[in-house]
């Protein structure tokens, strides 16, 4: 087991084999410098001092909580559920680090990713590692002192598992042996070049607890540099990729960005029920709060940034992945009137400021 641990690779084959690029710009130089784990301080949660629990989650990232059969409950039930919502982003990071980003990142790192990689570059995933145990434990760490301030914990005490991981067992399932553990890269590739968009918006919100926007922030810094490092992975996986296996795996990519995106449908359900909500009232809220063809849009929009990446490195080449990207309306980035916030998690997106 363990020698198979240490032989396993993210993409079979041997990595010598495949059509190498030696293309990267390292973002990670004046990483000591630089980095959150080396130089922001832990943040503590102090509660403010007005009346209730406040605000700790925008609601227009959680539209359940603006709908009218839960507003009708009054205030109180509204900032509960935000609080919740709060706890639910804190344990999706850490969970996407631990789960998802990290064993990826020490693969790369260790010369096990199964694509030939410039030197550097492996070197760099390591600090990636580093940044994201990181920021996997100060959101483990704030989500217990704000439970442990406001006297409310989080309603998820058997730890059921974020959607992105069925989604993601699902998605492998439905892969050709042959490139079966390229997932587990492409997912590290989505949501390392989204969640810094998805992260912008929330530390200049000044409804929020300060220590909520400064989490938020440290983490957002760090994700900078990530999107940056996963957006040439990109380009090194597909064009280290054999036709054969870019035609298995094209197709799959849509669904491994909705695996990220799409809002977690099941936690929200709980989280009406715990606020008192029936089972009818809790599927319109559902229905009625992420409309299909809204929340389509939202994610396509969310995911456009990847998807001009996508389009760069000759992703869409393959007729039937471009074919899959037009059915799941990824290709119809519009403005949206909403952001989406991953856990799938849209926050607010201004991935601009990550993507020059
Ligand atoms: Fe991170
Ligand atoms: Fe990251």
């Amino acid at each position: 087991m363990y020698l198979e641990a240490f032989q396993q690779q993210l993409l079979p084959g041997h990595a010598a084999d495949r059509s190498h690029r030696l293309d990267y710009a390292s973002r990670f130089e004046r990483w000591d410098d630089r980095a959150g784990v080396r130089r922001k301080p832990r943040r503590s949660y102090e509660a403010g001092g007005g009346p209730g629990l406040g605000l700790f989650f925008p609601p227009e990232l959680y539209p359940v909580a603006l709908h009218p059969l839960v507003a009708a409950r009054g205030e109180t039930t509204v900032h509960r559920l935000l609080l919740q919502r709060l706890y639910d982003y804190l344990a999706f990071t850490t969970e996407l680090e631990s789960v998802a980003v990290i064993p990826v990142a020490i693969k790369i790192s260790r010369s096990r990713s199964g694509l030939p990689l410039p030197e550097h570059m492996q070197a760099d995933a390591f600090k990636i590692v580093t940044d994201e145990a990181w920021h996997a434990q100060f959101s483990d760490d704030f989500a217990r002192q704000v439970a442990a301030e406001t006297g409310c914990a989080s309603q998820n005490l058997a730890g059921t598992p974020p959607a992105f991981l069925p989604r993601l067992d699902e998605l492998r399932d439905r892969l050709p042996a042959h490139v079966r553990g390229v997932e587990s890269l492409l997912f590290a590739i989505v949501s390392e070049t989204l969640i810094s968009g998805i992260l912008a918006g929330i530390p200049r919100d000044g409804r929020l607890p300060q220590s909520v926007r400064e989490v938020v922030r440290d983490h957002a810094e760090d994700e900078g540099r990530h999107h940056v490092y996963f957006r040439s992975m990109l380009r090194h996986l597909w064009s280290g990729l054999t036709p054969r296996e870019r035609r298995a795996i094209g197709p799959l990519v849509p669904s491994v960005i909705y695996a990220f995106l799409e809002p977690d449908y099941a936690r929200a359900a709980d989280h009406l029920a715990a606020a008192g909500l029936s089972a009818p009232e809790s599927d319109q809220v559902i229905a009625e709060s992420w409309p299909s063809a809204a929340t389509q849009a939202e994610v396509a929009e969310a995911a456009s940034p990847l998807v001009r990446y996508l389009q760069e490195a000759g992703v869409f080449e393959d007729a039937r992945t471009h074919e899959a990207f037009e059915s799941s309306g990824l290709l119809d980035a519009g403005p949206s009137s909403r952001s989406i916030v991953a856990d799938g998690a849209p926050l607010l997106c201004t991935p601009k400021e990550f993507t020059r």
